[in-house]
C-alpha cells in the first residue's frame, strides 16, 4: 500500500447523503470506509443502532422501501435478564444488516445508567456493569453470527449528553475499572466484537479517542483486544494523535474539509508523518488492526444482498423480546383484566405510543402498532367512544397548535398534549360502565440532550396528575381497578402518586409491536417476567450522582463522578436509602418459591444452586439473583453487589428447576487503586428475587493457606 492508500484508509470517506459527500451505498448509512479499487478493497458500510438497523426506509429514484425491524430499546431488552433472547435479538438484527447490505452494526451500547436524566440511558442496558455485559456479549455473539461485525460503544465514561463532545469525566481508578470499563471488559472477553467505539467526551483532561492508555495499554495489552477501534462521529481534536493512541478509524471522516480552525484528518495524519511525529509503523498498525478486520465482512467476500430481510419474522423476534421486557411493578387484583370485561384507556401515548427514543437510537419500522391499535386487534374490550374521542382529539390538537415540528435527526418533536380531557361527570359515568381503567404515561427522549428535571420529564405534569387522580376517585368509589401505564425509556418520579393505581406496569419503549405487547400482557395471554435493570428512586434527591451533568452547571466542562462506586443500588442498599421500586425487582402472575439453595466449592469455584417451583396457578418464568457481601477489607465495598443471575423457562404451575451459578474468585475481586484483589474473609451469597427480597444465604470463607487463597465452607 502506499502512503496515500494507508492514509486513506484509516479515515471514513464523510457524512453520506450529504450535498457535499458521496451517496453512501447503503442510504442512511452513518459511514464507510474508503473503497482502494487497485488493492480490490471494497468500501465497508456502518450503521446504527442499539434498537434496530437504522437506514433510510426510501430512497431518492427508487420505489423500493428498506424498512427495518424496530426492537425494544436496550433498557427494556435488559429488563427480559435474558441472555438467549439477546442473542437472538443479537442475530435478527444482524441478519438485516446483511441483507441490506451493511457490514457492522454500531451497537451495542454499554454506558451505564449513572444519572436518570441521561437523554440515551434508554440505548444503555442497566445501572449494573454485570448486567450490562451479560446482556451486550450474547447481542454481539448474535450480531457476528451473522457473519457482519459489532461495535461495542461508547468506550468510556460517557454518561450524559450535556456537552458530551466536550465535557472533561474525573472518576476514581477503582469507579472507573469496577463500573464503567467492566462491561467493556467482560463482553470483549467473552464475545470478542469486532469493533469498539470510543467515545466524545475526555477522561481526566484527554480525548477517550486520543488516550493510549485506554485504546492500546489497557483494552489491547491488558484485555488483547483484537479487532479496530473507530471515533465517535467527530469526536477528538487530533487525528494524528488519535491514531498515535491506538483509534484505528476515524469517523465519519473529511470533517473538517472546509474548515478555517483544522486540516482535513488525512492531511493532519500525513503532517505529523513527514514531521516524525507520527510513526509509519504505527500508521501500520492501524492499517493492519482494519484490514485484519475487513476481510471478514460480506463487503469483502463480494457478498450478494437481497434488500429483503425476512421482516415478519424479526417481528416475532421484537414481539417476544418485548413480553420478556415488561415489567409488573404493582399489582393489587389489579392484573390481568378479566376476560371481556370492559374497560377505558386514558392518555394519548395509547395513539402516540413511543417505541424508542431519538437521535442515531431511532428506528425506521414499517409500522408501529399503537397500545390502542394492539387492544383493538386483539379483540379486547375497550371503551369504542374513548378510543374513538382520543383519535379525533388528537388529529385536531395536532393540525391546530400542537402541531408536530422536526428535530437533528428529522425525528419528530411534539409538543406536549394536555391530558386533562375528561370532567368528573364524564369519569363518573365511563366508570359506571367499565369494570377497569389504564392511565397511559408516555416520556421520549434521545441523543444529545439530557432529560429535564420538570413536569413532562422527570415529573408528571398537573395535566397528568389530574387524570390520574380523577380517573382513581372515579373508578375506586365503584370499587373497580386503575392501572398506570409507563411507557417511557429511564425512571421517572412515581413515589407521589403510584398510591391512586391499583396496578403499575412498566413497558418501556418497546418497538413496532409495542400494542401486541401491552394487550397480550393486560389480558393474561403473556405472563410478565421483566426484573428492573435500574432502580426507581423515591425522589431525584436519592440519586446519588449529584454532580450531574457537570461543572459550571450552565455550561459544564468538567463532571466529577463523586459518588465513586456506589452507583444505583450500590448505594441505595449500602446507604439504606430506601427506594420506591428497586434494583431486580419484578411481580408476576403467578407465584414462586425458592428452596434447597446449596453452595458446593468445586476447586476454585463456588457453586450457587437452589430450585425454583411455580407455585401459583399461571404458567410464569422468574429471574433469580445472587448478590454478594464481600468482607470488609483493606478497601470499602458495597453492601451487596450482583454476582450472577439466571431465569427460568416457562415453569407450568407445580413445576420446578434447578438453576446454577458458578463463581470464580476472580469475579468477586475489587479494584484497590492499582490492581484487582480478593480479600480474604467471609463471603455472603444472598440469593433474591431482587436486591431487597433475599430468600436465602450462605458464607464462605476464603482463607490464605500456603500462600494460596482457599475457599472453605465453616460447616454449621
Ligand atoms: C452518534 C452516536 C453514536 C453513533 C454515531 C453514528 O453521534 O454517539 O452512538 O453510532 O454517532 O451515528
Amino acid at each position: 500500500m502506499t502512503l496515500e492508500e494507508k492514509i486513506s484508509l484509516v479515515v471514513g470517506v464523510g457524512m453520506l447523503d450529504r450535498r457535499d459527500n458521496p451517496k453512501g451505498r447503503v442510504s442512511g448509512a452513518a459511514g464507510e470506509t474508503v473503497e482502494i479499487e487497485r488493492l480490490k478493497i471494497p468500501a465497508a458500510s456502518f450503521a446504527d443502532g442499539p434498537a434496530g438497523l437504522r437506514i433510510h426506509h426510501d430512497r431518492e429514484g427508487d420505489t423500493g422501501k428498506y424498512h427495518t425491524t424496530a426492537f425494544p430499546v436496550e433498557t427494556m431488552l435488559a429488563s427480559s435478564w435474558n441472555r438467549t433472547m439477546l442473542r437472538k435479538v443479537g442475530e435478527a438484527m444482524g441478519r438485516e444488516a446483511r441483507e441490506y447490505g451493511v457490514d457492522f452494526l454500531l451497537a451495542p451500547a454499554v454506558n451505564i445508567h449513572r444519572n436518570p436524566l441521561c437523554g440515551r440511558n434508554f440505548e444503555y442496558y442497566s445501572e449494573d456493569p454485570l448486567l450490562t455485559a451479560e446482556m451486550a456479549a450474547p447481542f454481539i455473539e448474535g450480531v457476528q453470527s451473522q457473519g457482519v461485525g459489532a461495535c461495542i460503544k461508547h468506550f468510556v465514561a460517557n454518561e450524559q449528553e450535556t456537552n458530551r463532545m466536550t465535557v472533561d469525566t474525573v472518576v476514581s481508578e477503582r469507579a472507573l475499572r469496577e463500573i464503567y470499563l467492566r462491561p467493556f471488559e467482560i463482553a470483549i472477553r467473552k464475545a470478542k466484537p469486532w469493533t469498539l467505539m470510543s467515545s466524545y467526551n475526555k477522561l481526566y483532561g484527554s480525548y477517550t479517542s486520543q488516550s493510549r492508555w485506554l485504546l492500546t495499554e489497557i483494552l489491547r495489552e491488558e484485555w488483547g483486544f483484537e479487532g479496530f477501534v473507530m471515533t465517535d462521529w467527530f469526536a477528538g481534536d487530533d487525528a494524528a494523535k488519535q491514531i498515535e493512541a491506538g483509534n484505528d478509524l476515524i469517523m465519519p471522516g473529511k470533517s473538517f474539509q472546509n474548515s478555517p480552525q483544522r486540516k482535513s484528518e488525512c492531511e493532519e495524519i500525513r503532517l505529523a508523518i513527514e514531521s516524525g511525529d507520527l510513526d509509519l509503523d504505527t500508521l501500520d498498525e492501524r492499517v493492519k488492526a482494519i484490514l485484519r478486520i475487513l476481510v471478514r465482512t460480506p463487503a469483502f467476500s463480494g457478498c450478494e444482498y437481497s434488500n429483503s430481510p425476512d421482516l415478519e419474522a424479526n417481528a416475532a423476534i421484537s414481539y417476544e423480546a418485548g413480553c420478556e421486557g415488561v415489567v409488573l411493578l404493582k399489582n393489587e387484583s389489579a392484573l390481568p383484566l378479566s376476560a371481556g370485561a370492559p374497560f377505558v384507556v386514558f392518555g394519548t401515548g395509547q395513539i402516540e405510543t413511543v417505541r424508542g427514543g431519538t437521535g442515531s437510537g431511532e428506528t425506521h419500522p414499517a409500522y408501529t402498532v399503537s397500545l390502542l391499535e394492539g387492544m383493538e386487534e386483539r379483540g379486547l374490550a375497550v371503551d369504542k367512544e374513548v378510543a374513538e374521542f382520543y383519535r379525533r382529539k388528537i388529529e385536531e390538537l395536532r393540525s391546530a397548535d400542537y402541531s408536530i415540528s422536526y428535530g437533528v435527526w428529522n425525528e419528530e418533536i411534539r409538543p406536549r398534549l394536555p391530558e386533562d380531557l375528561f370532567d368528573e361527570a364524564a369519569l363518573d359515568e365511563l366508570s359506571n360502565r367499565n369494570e377497569a381503567a389504564l392511565v397511559v404515561i408516555s416520556r421520549i427522549s434521545g441523543e444529545g440532550r439530557d432529560r429535564r428535571l420538570e413536569e413532562g420529564d422527570y415529573y408528571l405534569t398537573e395535566d397528568e396528575l389530574k387524570l390520574i387522580a380523577g380517573v382513581s376517585k372515579a373508578f375506586r368509589k365503584r370499587g373497580k381497578r386503575v392501572i398506570g401505564i409507563l411507557n417511557i425509556g429511564s425512571p421517572i418520579e412515581v413515589e407521589s402518586w403510584a398510591g391512586l393505581f391499583d396496578g403499575i406496569l412498566l413497558l418501556w419503549q418497546p418497538g413496532q409491536e409495542a400494542g401486541r405487547i401491552l394487550a397480550d400482557v393486560i389480558s393474561g395471554s403473556v405472563n410478565p417476567s421483566g426484573k428492573l435493570p435500574t432502580t426507581f428512586p423515591r425522589t431525584y434527591a436519592d440519586v446519588p450522582s449529584r454532580s450531574f451533568p457537570g461543572e459550571p452547571a450552565d455550561n459544564p466542562s468538567v463532571v466529577s463522578y463523586d459518588e465513586g462506586i456506589y452507583v444505583g443500588y450500590r448505594y441505595y442498599e449500602t446507604f439504606r436509602v430506601k427506594p420506591v421500586f428497586e434494583f431486580g425487582f419484578g411481580l408476576s402472575y403467578t407465584d414462586f418459591e425458592y428452596s434447597d439453595p446449596e453452595i458446593i466449592l468445586e476447586g476454585e469455584e463456588v457453586i450457587i444452586s437452589l430450585i425454583i417451583k411455580n407455585t401459583g396457578s399461571t404458567a410464569g418464568k422468574e429471574v433469580f439473583q445472587v448478590y454478594v457481601k464481600a468482607p470488609k477489607g483493606k478497601i470499602d465495598k458495597p453492601r451487596l453487589e450482583l454476582r450472577g443471575f439466571g431465569k427460568t423457562d416457562l415453569l407450568q404451575p407445580g413445576e420446578e428447576e434447578k438453576l446454577t451459578v458458578r463463581l470464580s474468585k476472580e469475579e468477586l475481586a475489587s479494584f484497590d487503586g492499582y490492581r484487582w484483589i480478593v480479600e480474604q474473609g467471609e463471603y455472603e451469597f444472598l440469593i433474591g428475587a431482587s436486591s431487597r427480597d433475599v430468600r436465602s444465604t450462605g458464607k464462605v470463607r476464603l482463607r490464605k493457606t500456603g500462600g494460596d487463597l482457599r475457599w472453605q465452607i465453616e460447616r454449621k
